[in-house]
């Protein structure tokens, strides 16, 4: 399985020169509008590979479109200990799930988090409004997985539990609308009521890399950190990141508005981790100010520069939400 994460690694990172999310919509009211389900594929949990000495577990699920088809793939990845939150405090980590079905799927931007304390993971996935153009929704939903683990060869893993009769659990994760999620301009004091999350977009970052270097233990050198746009999903206030200095082995940065924004954010970008945490501080006229820290695992698709030792990272946009939904 180990090996089959690596493939689709590889798979998922071609799958990103599909046109993808381009015409992505759903129906935000109507009668049966604002509830979807995503149903649930492989999930499978793997404790640290001993042979690696990372101490990283990794997550991995494949969301199925309704008629079984598999359509995203999540995959996150974090040391043991943190159990699916930053440091192991208080923010949960959001990781993207890629689109690997074809032409446009139905969302711009799906991503997931996973509390593997209880085994609970959550959804939430963003899409244009098919029934109020320009609007954009926001779904959310978990599910608690009861999961089967297993150790073998000081290796552990977990997969959810067969069903009585041997056959695989049929698990599908029901999200609805975030109310309000669908307004395009809301003020300032409503949106510091909502809940926050942000949009990464346009992520670059180049790197170099020895040559035979390996990708499981590389020596990068003249590491740029990410460059992205940060798009609040609450407001629609666009932010320009890039980063300003190093910080023990981190990239940090104030991200600038060229809006008159009532909010000011900055980030920082662990490259051993691919964590990327983003605190936003908002300051309405009249409501108090609110700080607000949402964390992903981004790990981007980097590839080489043909006769070259550099490398040159992307990635489609990422939704980071702040803490469970
Ligand atoms: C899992 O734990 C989190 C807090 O650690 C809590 O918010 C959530 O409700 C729990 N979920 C379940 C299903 O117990
Ligand atoms: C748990 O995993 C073991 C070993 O893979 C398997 O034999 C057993 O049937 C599984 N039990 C359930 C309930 O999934
Ligand atoms: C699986 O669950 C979904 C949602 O609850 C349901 O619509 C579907 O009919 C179920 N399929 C099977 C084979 O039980
Ligand atoms: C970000 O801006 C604040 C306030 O202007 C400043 O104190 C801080 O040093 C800046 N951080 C970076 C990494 O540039």
């Amino acid at each position: 399985m180990r090996n089959h994460l690596v493939s689709f690694a590889l798979a998922t990172a071609a799958a990103l020169y599909l046109p993808s999310g381009a015409n992505a919509a759903r129906p935000c009211g109507g009668s049966n509008g604002g509830s979807f389900q995503y149903r649930l594929g492989d999930v499978r949990y793997d404790g640290p590979d001993p042979s690696k000495n990372n101490d990283l577990a990794t997550i991995a699920a494949s969301l199925q479109g309704s008629n079984g088809t598999p359509l995203y793939e999540c995959v996150g990845q974090w040391p043991e200990a943190w159990a699916g939150w930053y440091q192991g405090e208080s923010n949960i980590i959001w990781a993207d799930c890629i689109y690997t079905g074809a032409g446009a799927g139905p969302d711009n931007t799906v991503s997931f988090a996973v509390d593997w304390d209880n085994k609970t993971m959550y959804l939430a996935h963003t899409f244009a409004c098919s029934d109020a153009t320009g609007s954009h929704g926001l779904a959310t939903g978990s599910i608690t997985l009861d999961v089967n683990c297993t150790t073998a060869d000081d290796s552990s893993h977990c997969v959810p539990k067969t069903t009585d009769s041997g056959t695989r659990p049929n698990l599908s994760i029901a999200t609805v609308l975030v109310p309000g999620s669908e307004n395009t301009a809301p003020t300032c004091v409503d949106t510091s009521k909502e809940y926050q999350s942000w949009r990464v977009e346009e992520w670059q970052r180049s790197f170099k890399m020895e040559p035979g270097a390996s990708p499981i233990d590389p020596k990068l050198s003249e590491d740029t950190g990410p460059s992205f746009t940060l798009k609040s999903s609450a407001n629609g206030n666009t932010f320009n990141c890039s980063p300003s200095e190093g910080e023990d082995g981190a990239f940090v940065g104030n991200c600038t508005s060229s809006e008159g924004t009532s909010t000011t954010a900055d980030f920082r970008f662990d490259p051993s981790l691919n964590m990327l945490e983003i605190s936003e501080h908002w300051a309405c006229e009249d409501a108090p100010s609110l700080d607000v820290v949402g964390v992903g695992y981004v790990q981007a698709a980097c590839e080489r520069v043909f006769n070259s030792d550099k490398f040159i990272c992307s990635s489609a946009p990422v939704w980071i939400g702040t803490g469970v939904v």
